[in-house]
């Protein structure tokens, strides 16, 4: 690539500047053109530019141009000073950048790490010890019981009666994860028979299995804990039939069951599109690690990705960023922007695939903020008397949020969660509430003549009576209602039916559990995989929350210290946001090991959790 940009960062007065060097590598002489870039570290209000007049900020996009030309074996030179925050490592400054020329063309830069400032520790990147192996199974998450006597070499394992078409699923599920390993099952011919046998005594969804040489019992109470039982012999198998470590036992029980029934991930595909095919090996993962919930964020303001018959071509449309229109590209886009979106054959693939293997997914529409995608496909959902700009979400969109004054907003809320609830039967609808600005609607005489009338005051208190309304939509769908935490606020929704999705902190959690919610712990400072997993500069992801290594999302005790009721903690939940993770291989390097060490904070009983062991455990999991 001839064309680069080169940058670094000072700290200083407003979280200091970025110094942008625009390099020309190549043979072209190019005039004086504008430089777009995205960076989550933001211009702040009255930031200044040196080498270039800034034209256009939205979001994380933003626009300069750029003082002189940048004849062939040039550079330039482009300060940026006053930022939202200070830069916590080198994936924090601009990550993506184009010129674009005064005839028309476009010319794409590559971008160099964000340099620090002389002496800024480095490292490490991710703290993921070997770990120690001290059981020679290879089984994550692990049981809450392991009694077993001997290890040996596995056998063929032949799933009988009640266990032959379970065992072919997770045949194939193994032969999916692991397509050039030896297959655990097959069902017939010499090998050690498995036997399932119904125990209605035993716990939800939990197994035991009993080994002797010539054949093998699984107990099981419902069909999830059959699974569950055949899921955990073809980890053993696998791992002692491709690892010498590991062995098979001979004699002796498992004894297992859940800690908790909501064992979920979150899967943002809003601010980076990921494919169906991503999408359905990330439920193959979530099956191997006996986890039950996908929550599949599919709107946020960089996107809309669920399909519309009554808006046609609603995910087109909202599913695009594009150079040169309204929703312009963010994060790491180049000038192409863009586009994604399902279809309806896709979602119903991706759910029929979950379910085929005990995992519910749970689609959220993230209403009424975090809505710039959808707000610039459907109009008539804010207040024409509301003024442009006159609030701005935490990420910088300006005026993101329905308004809840308007006949309107209802309409296509229910015609959207209606639509949701016919592709995804059964499931709960999560209907986000998350992060609206406290300025908003406070300049929209609507929502303001709404809150004189009703008597509602501020921005909370106005989002508490939309979502009273909306729970009352999704009460006549038959469904249960997820929110992020945030519904709780302003007088918040009727806890009955409803499940909050604790995100901000321990202590929120047991406020909402006192409030009468039930509640699953989705903490921002341990289970978000996108947050990084060191504090040296070259860790990559980000850092609002926290700084997340293994060993810690491993250590956090999501039930430690809240209170007896009358709400119930159901349940913990890993958070994939995609800000930082565009590709397979960025998801890869921030989602393991953390995702399989919360698979276990949700299975493994407290007292049977070990560091150690689920360091080195955790290296067997199979990656997207
Ligand atoms: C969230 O992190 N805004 C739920």
């Amino acid at each position: 690539m001839s064309l680069r940009l080169e940058q670094s960062w000072t700290p200083g007065d407003g979280h200091g500047a970025f110094h942008l060097t625009l390099v020309n590598a190549g043979g072209e002489d190019l005039p004086a053109a504008r430089l777009c870039y995205s960076s989550q570290t933001r211009l702040a209000e009255g930031a200044r530019t040196d080498g270039g007049r800034l034209v256009r900020t939205f979001a994380n996009h933003v626009e300069i141009d750029l003082a002189a030309p940048l004849p062939a074996g040039g550079t330039l030179q482009v300060v940026c000073d006053g930022l939202t925050h200070p830069p916590k490592n080198r994936t924090q400054g601009v990550m993506a950048a184009w010129l674009e020329l005064p005839g028309g063309g476009v010319r794409v830069l590559e971008v160099g790490d964000l340099v620090p400032p002389e002496g800024t520790p480095r490292g490490p990147v991710t703290d993921w010890p070997e770990g120690r192996i001290d059981v020679p199974l290879g089984l994550m998450p692990w049981p809450a019981r392991v009694e077993v006597d001997g290890f040996g070499s596995p056998p063929l394992l032949i799933p009988l009666h009640a266990a032959a078409a379970p065992g072919a699923a997770v045949a194939a599920l193994h032969r999916r994860l692991f397509p050039a390993a030896p297959a655990p099952f097959a069902l017939a011919g010499p090998g050690t028979e498995v036997v399932a046998e119904a125990d209605p005594a035993l716990s939800a969804e939990g197994y035991r299995l009993a080994f002797s040489p010539d054949r093998i019992t699984l107990a099981h109470p419902d069909e999830a804990g059959l699974r569950h039982g055949l899921i955990a012999l073809a980890q053993m198998t696998h791992a002692a039939r491709t690892d010498d470590r590991f062995a098979f036992p001979q004699s002796g029980t498992i004894a297992d069951a859940p800690r908790f029934g909501w064992r979920g991930c979150h899967f943002d595909v809003a601010r980076n599109f990921h494919g169906a095919g991503t999408v359905l090996r990330l439920i193959d993962i979530l099956a191997w690690l006996r986890m039950n919930r996908l929550h599949w964020h599919l709107t946020d303001d960089e996107g809309w990705r669920l399909p519309s018959r009554a808006f046609q071509g609603l995910a087109d449309l909202a599913g695009t960023r594009a150079r040169g229109t309204e929703t312009p590209p963010q994060y790491a886009d180049g000038p192409e922007g863009q586009s994604g979106s399902y279809t309806e054959a896709e979602v119903a693939q991706i759910r029929d695939h979950a379910a085929a293997l005990g995992i519910t997914v749970m689609p959220e529409l993230d209403i009424p903020g975090h809505v710039t995608a959808l707000l610039h496909a459907i109009p008539g959902l804010t207040d024409p008397d509301e003024p442009a700009g006159s609030y701005h979400s935490i990420q910088g969109y300006p005026n993101n949020a329905l308004n809840p004054a308007l006949p309107r907003t209802y309409e296509v809320v229910e015609t959207l969660l209606r639509e949701a609830a016919e592709l995804f039967p059964g499931a709960p609808l999560h209907v986000g509430s998350d992060e609206v600005d406290h300025h908003s609607w406070q300049a929209s005489p609507a929502a303001l003549a709404l809150a004189a009338r009703e008597g509602l005051s501020g921005a909370a208190e106005l989002q508490a009576h939309f979502l009273r309304k909306v729970q009352g939509m999704v009460r006549d769908l038959g469904r249960g209602m997820g929110a992020w935490d945030e519904a709780a606020d302003g007088g918040g929704v009727d806890p009955d039916g409803t499940l909050l999705f604790a995100w901000r902190s321990k202590e929120k959690t047991a406020e909402l559990i006192a409030a009468g919610y039930d509640v699953v712990a989705t903490p921002g400072q341990a289970y978000y995989l996108d947050m990084a997993t060191g504090a040296g500069w070259d860790a990559p992801g980000a850092t609002w929350a926290g700084i997340v290594p293994p060993e810690a999302a491993y250590a956090y005790d999501p039930a430690e210290g809240l209170p007896d009721g009358p709400g119930r903690l159901v349940g913990v939940q890993a958070c994939i946001w995609t800000e930082h993770l565009n590709s397979v291989a960025r998801l890869n390097e921030m989602v393991f090991p953390r995702l399989a060490l919360i698979a276990e904070a949700a299975w493994t009983p407290a007292d049977a959790r070990d560091w150690p062991r689920a360091a080195a455990l955790s290296r067997l999991v199979p990656t997207l």
